[in-house]
């Protein structure tokens, strides 16, 4: 990384800390000088920010890149390039590949084809269990080797209580490991498809009650009292899950949180037209879920949102309600969402939402390039946002594979202007470079 140079002119920078009127020197992976009005060295890239806030570039805990397996959906190339356009600098892979992300051979393959793609920085999540079938632990210490360090059956429940205690048990051995549950209790959703209440009765489908959650949220929460092991809930939906999290937190215990723009922003209202767009595990909740969803994340006691980015084609899409697949995207459009619903209205501030999309999803993950202070020395994984630039979604120009978003023909203010990946401008001017 010798030889290139990099400036980015005229924006403010905006961290935890605060925000600064400075310019953005770049040499190689590194920044080396913060400061107004820096002289263009012969030869830099200049990236123009004028107008724009420099931030640490976004970590999202949550995504599915399909890669092995699924690549009419998704690829790992065609998920990085939404991450770099979304203003993602790091994203930990979801292990529900086929085959799934269980062993050293498919962790290594899929980090392998992140680097390949160089748009941004793919950290795969390790199974918990073989298979992602619940019953036989994966071997944790050669995927930490590795460099995992979440694990996962995200997608399903571990669902057996003894399987987790031992999971939890062996990860507590190996710093910085954690466990990721997809907190849904299996025998309370396996014929479900959406929130379990006024809606799910009026299509007359089957739903998944809130107490699926929050029954394996409370169980895990005791079983990482227990065994002093580390947790991380995927995906909250629901208040009593905000509230478990709170009181564990209450108690010294180490777990973390995160909710996705969807849960924050949409209800069960969306399904009423049957429209699987709108299905997602664990599914879109009530009104009051979304305001316990956005007081816990203002309150500090949601440490992250994560996208929960989930791509399906079309055509599995354009099945009826009960018969498509859940998940929604959302790389391309978590920053601008976050900014338009939760920031503009004054329910978050824009320190907090660097704090909950870049540095606290980074600590969790243990990724220690990411989500660091903008100033010298730190390495350059950066975004700049125009957050007076709106835009309306428009699902024909996705750059993920699917076109599967919730917010088609929103209108949303905010737009990542360009991403910086260790010294490297992967997008310029809302223009990916690969
Ligand atoms: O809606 C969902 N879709 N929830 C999950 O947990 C898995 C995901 C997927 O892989 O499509």
């Amino acid at each position: 990384m010798s030889g290139r140079s990099v400036l980015i002119r005229g924006g403010t920078i905006l961290q935890p800390s605060g925000r600064t009127v400075a310019d953005v020197r770049i040499e190689g992976d590194r920044i080396v000088a913060v400061g107004p009005n820096l002289p263009v060295a012969a030869g830099s890239i200049v990236l123009d920010a004028g107008g724009c806030w420099v931030m640490p570039g976004l970590v999202d805990l949550h995504v599915h890149l399909r890669q092995p397996g699924g690549e009419d959906a998704e690829t790992v190339e065609t998920g990085s390039r939404a991450a770099a356009l979304g203003g993602f600098t790091a994203v930990l892979a979801m292990p529900n590949t086929s085959p799934a992300q269980d062993c050293v051979e498919v962790v290594r393959a899929v980090r392998s084809f992140g680097v390949r793609a160089g748009l941004c920085d793919v950290h795969p999540a390790g199974a918990i269990t073989v298979g992602r079938a619940g019953e036989t632990l994966t071997d944790f210490e050669s995927l930490y080797l590795e460099g995992v360090r979440m694990f996962t059956d995200d997608g399903n429940e571990v669902a057996d209580a003894a399987v987790m205690r031992a999971a939890f048990t062996r990860a507590a051995r190996l710093p910085g490991a954690v466990l990721g549950q997809h907190a849904e209790c299996a025998a309370l959703v396996l014929e479900g498809h959406l929130h379990e209440g006024r809606v799910s009765a009026l299509l007359g489908l089957a739903g998944r009650p809130a107490e699926a959650e929050e029954i394996t949220v409370a169980r895990d929460i005791a079983l990482a009292r227990l065994t002093g092991g580390r947790l991380h809930i995927l995906h909250a939906s629901t208040a009593r899950t905000v509230a478990h999290a709170k009181a564990a937190k209450a108690e010294g215990l180490d777990v973390t949180i995160e909710v996705t723009p969807q849960h924050l922003t949409l209800t069960e209202d969306a399904c009423a037209g049957g429209d699987p767009l709108f299905k997602v595990n664990p599914p879109l909740r009530t009104a009051a879920d979304v305001a316990a969803l956005r007081q816990g994340l203002s309150a500090g006691v949601i440490d992250s949102v994560a996208t929960d980015h989930a791509p399906h084609t079309s055509s599995s899409k354009a099945k009826g309600f009960a018969d498509a697949p859940p998940g929604m995207l959302g790389l391309e459009t978590a920053l601008s969402v976050i900014f338009t619903d939760l920031v503009l209205p004054g329910l978050l501030t824009l320190e907090q939402m660097v704090t909950v999309m870049s540095c606290q999803p980074a600590r969790i993950a243990g990724l220690a390039s990411h989500g660091s202070a903008v100033a010298i020395k730190s390495v350059a994984n950066l975004c700049i946002v125009d957050p007076q630039r709106s835009f309306t979604v428009d699902p024909a120009v996705t750059a993920s594979k699917s076109r599967n978003t919730p917010f088609a023909g929103r209108t949303l203010r905010g737009k990542v202007r360009h991403t910086v990946l260790a010294g490297v401008p992967v997008v310029i001017g809302e223009v990916a470079q690969r």
